[in-house]
Formats: C-alpha cells, sequence, structure tokens
C-alpha cells in the first residue's frame, strides 16, 4: 500500500487528533465535531480492563454521563464468525486481521460513532492497539496494519494497563485459567500451554510497549490493587472531562 502525496496520513499513527479519524476514515461518514468522548482500555489478556471499566462506568453514570461500553470481538455481525474460526481453528493470519478489522468497523460505524453523535462518553474495551499487538507479534507489517486501521477515530484517552507476566500469570491462573489463543497456541512455541502462554504474552507486552510513546498511552501500573488503579483513572479522566473547576460566586458586596 503506497500513500499519495497529498494524503501523507492515511494510517492509524500517534499524529490523529481525537475524536477524528487517523486516516482517511470511513468516507461516507464524514465526523462533525461530536459533544461525546471516546476512552480506550487497553491491555493484554486477563489484565483487570473489565474491572477498572465496570468501576468506571459506575462512577461516571453518578456523574451523570451517559456511558456505553464497545468490546473487541463483539459485534453483532462479527461475533459468531469470530467464534466459529477460533474453534474451528481455520483462521490464518490475513483472515485473523480481516476479521478483527470487520468486527470493529462494524461496532464503530453502528455503535461508536452514533454514540459520539449523541454525547456519550464510550468505553472501549480493548482498542485498535490490540490487533496491531496480536498482528504484529505474528509477523503481520506494522505499516500495512497502521494503514489498515486508517478508518479508525482517535480516542481522546488511551489507558494501558500495564503488568509483567509474572503477575499476568498468576492472576489468569487465579482467575479462569489459560486459553488456546490467549496462550498463542496456533503460533506453535510448543505443546505446553503454560510455557506458550508466557512466551506469547512476553511478546505482545513487549509489542504494546514499543506503541505507548507513538499512541500517547497514559500508562497505568496494573501490578497495583483494583482500588489505587481505578483512583488514578477516575482522577485522569475527571480532569479531563470537567477541565476547570468553577471559581466560586463571588461574595455580594456592601
Ligand atoms: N488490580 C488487580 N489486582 C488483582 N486482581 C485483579 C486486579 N484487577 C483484576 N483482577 C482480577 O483478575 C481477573 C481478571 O480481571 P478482568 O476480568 O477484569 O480482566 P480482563 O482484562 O477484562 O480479562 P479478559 O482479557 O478475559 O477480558 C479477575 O478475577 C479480577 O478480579
Ligand atoms: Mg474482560
Amino acid at each position: 500500500m503506497t500513500s499519495s502525496s497529498d494524503a501523507p496520513n492515511e494510517g492509524a499513527n500517534g499524529n490523529g487528533h481525537a475524536g477524528r479519524y487517523y486516516g482517511q476514515g470511513i468516507p461516507y461518514l464524514p465526523l462533525d465535531q461530536y459533544p461525546g468522548k471516546l476512552i480506550a482500555i487497553e491491555g493484554t489478556d486477563g489484565v483487570g480492563r473489565s474491572t477498572q471499566i465496570q468501576l468506571l462506568r459506575e462512577w461516571l453514570e453518578v456523574k451523570g454521563y451517559g456511558v456505553i461500553e464497545t468490546g473487541w470481538t463483539r459485534s453483532e455481525l462479527m461475533q459468531p464468525t469470530i467464534e466459529l474460526a477460533k474453534s474451528s481453528n481455520t483462521l490464518n493470519k490475513l483472515t485473523f486481521v480481516l476479521l478483527y478489522a470487520t468486527d470493529f468497523a462494524d461496532r464503530l460505524e453502528k455503535e461508536i460513532i452514533p454514540a459520539l453523535k449523541a454525547g456519550f462518553v464510550v468505553l472501549s474495551d480493548r482498542y485498535i492497539f490490540t490487533a496491531l499487538a496480536r498482528a504484529g507479534v505474528r509477523g503481520v507489517d506494522r505499516q500495512w496494519l497502521r494503514n489498515l486501521y486508517g478508518f479508525a477515530i482517535a480516542p481522546h484517552m488511551v489507558f494501558y494497563l500495564n503488568i509483567d507476566v509474572k503477575t499476568l500469570i498468576g492472576r489468569v491462573l487465579e482467575s479462569r485459567g489459560m486459553d488456546y489463543w490467549e496462550s498463542g497456541m496456533d503460533l506453535k512455541h510448543g505443546d505446553d500451554i503454560y510455557d506458550s502462554f508466557r512466551a506469547y504474552q512476553q511478546r505482545l507486552l513487549k509489542e504494546y510497549a514499543s506503541m505507548g510513546d507513538e499512541f500517547h498511552f497514559r500508562t497505568l501500573d496494573a501490578r497495583r490493587s483494583i482500588d489505587r488503579i481505578q483512583d488514578e483513572l477516575r482522577k485522569q479522566v475527571g480532569i479531563f472531562l470537567e477541565p476547570v473547576e468553577k471559581a466560586p460566586e463571588p461574595a455580594p458586596k456592601g
């Protein structure tokens, strides 16, 4: 894929303006200055994204914000297909990437854009960085991936839950165990799911870390307690959504 000279910013990269398409976007859906805000919570499998999103959502709703959640592979159109492809193990690298991209395109058009237009806070459980990380470790060309995701909207905030693989393994074993895809078993590191999980997640964490500066991740230390992480999230989101504290009314004179 080549860039034409009048469209140097075709793909997803850190120069994207929050609330606008990274690249050429969806041509038939031009964005206007929509009032909603897009907040992405990124992080690897089992790191604690859903836990944080649920708490953040409750807090925002109490404050009076309308909130919707959107999550990776949850599009009505694509979820059954992705589940089928995963269970029948018929995905190759390219179809894996394109199925994810279709899922995201469907949610962007049907959920995210309408919600931003209506003034909602959209909490996204994973964002395109998950796709970039998973495809990146499978050897898909990084620039090609960024070009593919030129139709994505640059979020207003991206929080990245950062963890080390040892803590992650403890957390995953305590909660729900390791599954085939989260262990990267398709990459054929070996037959042992534990070893494969560790090797694969290590590579994913490195891939996420390499995107931090480029996409302006606000990195949170996910090894801390649920409450401490949530406090930090609420602090940063609060400052962003309500940047100026209302100045007290001046006392009446006389
Ligand atoms: N900061 C934390 N410290 C300890 N345990 C945590 C923390 N955050 C979440 N957990 C626990 O880890 C498990 C996974 O959390 P959660 O489901 O929120 O992760 P997730 O990132 O959404 O996972 P998935 O990738 O499966 O969607 C849960 O049992 C949760 O209670
Ligand atoms: Mg989850």
